[in-house]
C-alpha cells in the first residue's frame, strides 16, 4: 500500500511576468505552493488563460497592457486573474480591474494570501459595483466607481482623488476609441443613477466629438475630465429633486441651477486642479448670447472648452433615458442644437453633426 505524503497536487498557474528579477522572487514565494508557468506578456498562448492566472507586469506599457487585456477576456467562465500592485495603489488597482483582473493583491505577494484568493477567501480590494458589472462592461464599472467617490468626496466636503479622476478619464478615453460612442451608450442607458449615467453619456459623448475633430489623447482626456465633473455640483443638490421621476416645479428648477456654483464651492480649493475645469463646472449652462446662467457670460467670455462641453451637455441629456419620456434619436436631439441658434457655437455645432447623426 502506498501513501500519499504530498496531499493534492499543487494547482497549475500560469505567471505573467515582464521581469526576471520580479519572476524569480515569485518562484521562490509560490513554487512551493503551485504549479507555476512563467510567460511573458509578448508571448501568450493563443488559447488564451486557464482557471488560475497570476499577472505582475509593469501596467504603465500601453501596448502590452491591451494585449494581456485582449487575452485575459478569453478566460474560462469562471477563471481568476489575480493582479500584484504596488501596495495602497488606488491607481494600479483601478487600471488591474479594467484590464480584467478578478482580484488585485499587494507586491511583495503572500503565497498564503494567493492561495487563498485563489480558492475563494474574500477580497478587500473589489468594490461590489467593480464585481456587479465587470463582466458586462469593466471599463464602465470603473469609471462609475470613480465617479461615485469623486462625487461622494464633494458631498463629504473632501477633496476628490485626482489620481482617479485621471485614471477613469483615461479609461473612457481608451473605450471609446476602442469600442465607439453607440456601445457605451448601449450600456449606460440600462443603468439605474440617472445623475451617474448624465455624466458619463456627457463623457462620452465630448470625448467621441474631440476624437471626430482629431484631437490627441491628451485633448481627449480633458474633455473627459471635464464632462465626468460638470456636474459634480449636484451631488449637493437634495436627492428627491436630482432623481424626480416627473418634470421639476418652479421652485425646484431654481434649486436645480444652483448646482454650477455648488459644483465649483466644492472644488475651487482642490490641489492639482486645473481652473480650466473650474471654468467648465462653473460656466456649462452660459450660452453665448448672455441668456445662460448662473452669470449671464457673452461670447468671448465663454472658453473653447465650455463650448463643447455644453454641446455635449445639452445632446447628452436629450439621447439619455429619463423615467418620463424615451429617448431622443440623435437626428432629433441634433435639430435641437441647431434650433437653439446663436446661444451655442455654431461652427462647434456643425463639425458635430455626422457623429450627433450617428446615433440611434
Ligand atoms: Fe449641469
Ligand atoms: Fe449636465
Amino acid at each position: 500500500m502506498s501513501i500519499d505524503w504530498a496531499g493534492p497536487a499543487p494547482q497549475r498557474v500560469a505567471v505573467i511576468s515582464d521581469s526576471l528579477e520580479h519572476a524569480g522572487d515569485l518562484a521562490l514565494r509560490l513554487g512551493d505552493l503551485f504549479q507555476l508557468e512563467f510567460f511573458h506578456p509578448d508571448e501568450l498562448s493563443g488559447a488564451g488563460p486557464g482557471e488560475l492566472t497570476f499577472v505582475d507586469i509593469n501596467l504603465k506599457d500601453a501596448a502590452r497592457v491591451s494585449t494581456l487585456k485582449r487575452w485575459l477576456e478569453r478566460r474560462p467562465k469562471h477563471g481568476q486573474a489575480i493582479f500584484g500592485i504596488n501596495r495602497g495603489s488606488r491607481h494600479e488597482s483601478i487600471q488591474a480591474y479594467a484590464i480584467g483582473a478578478t482580484d488585485v493583491l499587494p507586491r511583495p505577494v503572500d503565497g498564503e494570501l494567493l492561495l487563498l484568493r485563489f480558492s475563494g477567501g474574500s477580497s478587500s480590494f473589489a468594490t461590489h459595483s467593480v464585481q456587479s458589472t465587470r463582466e458586462s462592461f469593466a471599463g464602465i464599472s470603473v469609471c462609475m466607481d470613480s465617479l461615485q467617490n469623486i462625487f461622494a468626496a464633494a458631498v463629504s466636503g473632501e477633496m476628490p482623488d485626482m489620481q482617479m479622476l485621471n485614471a477613469a478619464s483615461a479609461e473612457i478615453v481608451e473605450r471609446i476609441d476602442e469600442d465607439g460612442l453607440g456601445r457605451w451608450l448601449d450600456i449606460l442607458r440600462k443603468h439605474h443613477s440617472q445623475t451617474f449615467q448624465h455624466s458619463l453619456v456627457v463623457t462620452a459623448v465630448a470625448v467621441s466629438f474631440g476624437r471626430s475633430l482629431g484631437f490627441h489623447a491628451i485633448d481627449k482626456q480633458r474633455l473627459a475630465s471635464a464632462g465626468l465633473l460638470h456636474d459634480l455640483g449636484k451631488a449637493r443638490i437634495p436627492i428627491e429633486i436630482l432623481e424626480k421621476p416627473t418634470p421639476l416645479s418652479e421652485a425646484e428648477v431654481a434649486i436645480m441651477r444652483t448646482h454650477p456654483q455648488l459644483g465649483f464651492e466644492a472644488l475651487r480649493d482642490a490641489p492639482g486642479l486645473h481652473p480650466e475645469m473650474l471654468d467648465v463646472i462653473l460656466h456649462h449652462h452660459e450660452y453665448l448670447d448672455g441668456s445662460g446662467y448662473p452669470h449671464g457670460l457673452h461670447e468671448n467670455e465663454i472658453s473653447d472648452l465650455v463650448r463643447t462641453v455644453t454641446i455635449a451637455d445639452i445632446y447628452g441629456a436629450l439621447i439619455e433615458r429619463r423615467p418620463y419620456r424615451a429617448p431622443m434619436s440623435g437626428t432629433e436631439a441634433y435639430q435641437i442644437l441647431q434650433d437653439m441658434g446663436s446661444k451655442l457655437d455654431k461652427d462647434l455645432v456643425r463639425a458635430f453633426r455626422a457623429l450627433a447623426q450617428s446615433v440611434d
